[in-house]
């Protein structure tokens, strides 16, 4: 395939072009695959009728959550097929940020339509890709730190040929377009704008010095030829979904890093890389040009990849951190709420096929005004495994129950949860929990390999508990509720809150769960996130064909869900080719902040390339939106 075509691959498509996984399904695996079928099926479709998700089932006594209003405050809008962004009646938007658009005076017109952005400038304007995002106040100051996932070489390097670097500087500036902008927005009257020159704006890259925290920490596993301590690693890379700590500071989580490595020599996988994807060419060739990517060279460089990492915003000097007693792997978001007893609890997805939903529970406790010391490298990881019967169990994560030195359960997580007998989801991405009950949510987005394919790790990925469907294109949105209503607790029960699907293709399990209509429908949840009245904003990143089974879905969109009556309305429409992803809201709530990636065609400039771009979004009546 050519490096063209690479590049325009998804991620994930490009690690099972790297690494196909395993065909075979042994004998056992389709018996007890057709077990499960028989068991869940029922509990899956009685999903689907009101009584059973909305609460008057297993779960209805669980708290007394706060009535929610039954009607959207917005008129739900149709589906879009355009290169437009589209909000409901009575709602205006704007772009905030675009890739490109200057931090600082000196890169004021550093972007140009026809070549992008020169290397020189390229860490002093917003990078790429706009992924998860979290609010940030100072005094009467709102700051943003915003990720950028990856980039398009092609529409950086339009000189290069299929968008390879050609040298040292090339791959600067592909590194320096990802990681992490933090930037101080202010409210002028027209849904917030850039401050240029802000003492806090600031980026974060490939290349920024960072400390590590935790048990790997310090640990042969993370020591590279540059850093022998183990204790110093360059970089954020592959930063997708976000979190914010109950202290005020951002969490950045690495998800895709594996496929940034490649090797100038041959060499064989080793298990742990197997499992991660590691090997092979990098689908950016840094490897050609910089010996810290080149896995011959530096072997160990990309376990000190794949955390999650701790940024200040409102102090431009300080050290991001890795933590790495959160285990490693293709972290997607970390959603943290605490425990009855005071102590700190991240949830935490693993977005590939078949892999696991974790969380991670400090040993020690927190509350306001102390400091946050210990809190996130001292504590225990947990992975989740679900139950056919609808409850389920977090299983520590130790050298008892996994017979692993701890550095590696944290370097090597995936596999460490393989060992308990974790459940394979339909990809995890985002976690959300509700502020008004003890409970949260997990987008998993689909899985084309689910009763198909082990994963790649060799689990079985049989149908059954709350991955219920055979190759599922759709993906459907999982919550628990934590026994005794305490985040801190060992045992949940769940449920599915939504699957997707299409009622006007199929009329069986692939036309979704009753909650779903021909005029709200959607497939692939991706990003979550809850406003402070309770309610789910649902971003999508599928299949906007509006062909096949797609038919009558559009382009990729944010619904809002009602977690009371289950209720899904469809508030916002991406330009197509785009992904919506990332949302935080304005300190007064008026303004939403919404990411739009990777878009097609010309959008936001009506000409020249395509800019990923952060916008707000306000009511024209000023009330709040979320
Ligand atoms: Fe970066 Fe799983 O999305
Ligand atoms: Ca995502
Ligand atoms: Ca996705
Ligand atoms: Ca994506």
């Amino acid at each position: 395939m050519k490096k063209q075509d690479i590049v325009r691959l998804s991620w994930d498509e490009f690690d099972e072009m790297r690494d196909p996984r395993p065909d075979a399904n042994g004998f056992d695996a389709v018996v007890e695959r057709a077990i499960s079928r028989r068991g869940f099926l029922g509990g899956a479709l009685a999903f689907g009728s009101a009584a059973a998700v909305m609460g008057t089932g297993l779960l209805s006594s669980a708290s007394s959550a706060r009535a929610q209003a039954a009607a959207f405050a917005f008129e739900p809008i149709d589906i879009a097929t355009d290169h437009e962004v589209h909000v409901p009646k009575g709602y205006q938007w704007k772009t905030l940020v675009r890739w490109g658009d200057p931090l600082f005076k000196e890169a004021e017109g550093a972007y140009s339509a026809e070549t992008g952005v020169p290397v020189a400038m390229s860490d002093k304007v917003f990078g790429e890709n706009t992924d998860g995002m979290e609010t940030f106040i100072d005094g009467d100051r709102t700051i943003l730190a915003i990720n950028s996932e990856y980039v398009n070489p092609e529409i950086n390097l339009p000189a290069a040929s299929e968008g390879v670097p050609r040298n040292a500087d090339e791959v600067q500036l592909l590194k320096n377009m990802q990681g992490v902008t933090v930037v101080e927005i202010a409210d002028r009257g027209n849904g917030y704008e850039v401050v240029l020159d802000s003492p806090y704006n600031r980026r974060i890259t490939h290349e920024t010095q960072m400390t590590m925290d935790g048990p790997a920490a310090g640990s042969d596993l993370v020591k590279t030829n540059a850093d022998a301590q183990g204790m110093s690693p360059k970089g954020t890379m592959n930063n997708c979904g976000s979190g914010k700590t109950l202290w005020g500071t951002y969490l950045t989580c690495e998800e895709n890093f594996n496929g940034y490595f490649g090797s100038t020599a041959e060499r064989e996988a080793t298990d742990g890389e197997k499992r991660y994807g590691v090997g092979g060419e990098g689908r950016y060739a840094y490897e050609k040009f910089d010996p810290r990517f080149d896995l011959s060279k530096e072997p160990n460089e990309p376990n000190r990849h794949g955390w999650v990492t701790e940024i200040d915003p409102l102090d431009p000097t300080s050290v991001p951190v890795k933590h790495t007693a959160l285990g490693r792997f293709k972290h997607e978001n970390a959603e943290m709420v605490q425990a009855a007893d005071g102590r700190i609890v991240v949830y935490m997805g693993d977005d590939e096929r078949g892999e696991f939903i974790y969380k991670y529970v400090s040993n020690g406790t927190w509350a306001e005004g102390q400091a946050s010391d210990g809190i996130l490298s001292d504590g225990t990881l947990y992975v989740a495994r679900f139950d056919d019967d609808m409850t389920g169990r977090w299983l520590p994560l130790t050298p008892e129950t996994t017979g692993m030195p701890i550095e590696e359960i944290l370097v090597f997580s995936r596999m460490a949860g393989s060992k308990v007998g974790a459940t394979t989801m339909d990809r995890p991405e985002w976690v959300a929990a509700n502020p008004l009950r003890v409970e949260a949510y997990c987008a998993l987005t689909n899985n084309k390999n689910r009763g198909v394919k082990p994963n790649a790790g060799g689990d079985e990925q049989p149908v059954g508990g709350p991955n219920p469907r055979e190759t599922n294109n759709f993906g459907q949105i999982v919550r628990w509720r934590p026994d005794g209503e305490d985040h801190g607790a060992e045992t949940f029960t769940w449920d599915l809150y939504v699957m997707a699907g299409n009622p006007t293709v199929y009329n069986n399990k692939y036309a979704g769960s009753k909650n779903i209509n021909a005029g709200n429908m959607f497939n692939s949840p991706d990003g979550m996130a809850f406003s402070s009245d309770g309610m789910l904003w649902i971003q999508t990143d599928g299949e906007d064909s509006n062909e096949g089974e797609y038919a009558g879905q559009g382009n990729n969109q944010m619904l809002v869900g009602n977690p009371e009556t289950g209720e899904i309305a469809r508030f916002l429409t991406a330009p197509n080719g785009a992904e919506v992803t990332g949302l935080t809201w304005s300190p007064d709530g008026k303004v939403a902040f919404v990411g739009i990636q990777h878009p097609g065609g010309s959008w936001p400039d009506g000409e020249g390339k395509p800019r990923s771009s952060v916008i707000a979004v306000w009511r024209e009546d000023g009330q709040a939106i979320g």
